[in-house]
């Protein structure tokens, strides 16, 4: 009886423990996709001229993306390495296995969210800094995200 008791116990907080899991791992999918509509859909659209130049617009997208570079080191425990998704990305095993050259991508585009606050004040330095931007994503993804099949 003692022993059954023990087992459900663990079996309890076994799910409690992938839970967790899971939610770090929806959560930083949140701020990626929150990534992509401040970028993308925000200032991209902008510097296409599908939308008109917004100071106030562009200001917020960059709170956000320089909170994203905040919380980023805490979006990646080790507990969540391996554990698949349900979006159409995964993060890559390698970032477990290279963290510390993961991190630099994270520092680096921490600065270069940073300058881009200093730095756009209207349509033309608006239209510099989204391409720098970009890289910076990309670069990040080329390594450390996976197409889920
Ligand atoms: C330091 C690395 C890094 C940086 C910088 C980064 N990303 Fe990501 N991104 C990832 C990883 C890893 C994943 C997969 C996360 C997961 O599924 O757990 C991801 C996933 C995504 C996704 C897919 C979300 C989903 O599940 O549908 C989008 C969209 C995205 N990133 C956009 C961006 C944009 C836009 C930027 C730049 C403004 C950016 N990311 C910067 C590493 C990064």
């Amino acid at each position: 009886m003692k022993r059954i008791i023990v087992v459900v116990g663990m079996l309890l907080l076994g799910v409690g423990a992938v839970s967790a899991q899971q939610d770090v791992v929806n959560q930083r999918q949140k701020v990626m996709k929150a990534n992509g509509k401040n970028l993308g859909g925000v200032m991209g659209a902008m510097a296409k001229g599908e939308k008109p130049y917004d100071q106030a617009a562009v200001d917020a997208a960059i709170a956000q993306l320089e909170d994203t570079a905040k919380t980023l080191p805490s979006l990646f425990p080790d507990s969540t390495k391996g554990l698949k998704t349900e979006g159409d990305y995964s993060a890559s095993p390698k970032i477990w296995e290279n963290r510390s050259d993961f991190d630099s991508h994270i520092a680096s585009f921490g600065k270069a969210v940073t300058e881009a606050k200093a730095s756009i004040k209207d349509l033309a330095t608006l239209k510099a800094a989204v391409p720098v931007l970009g890289k910076q994503c990309s670069g990040c993804h080329e390594t450390y995200r996976l197409k889920n099949s």
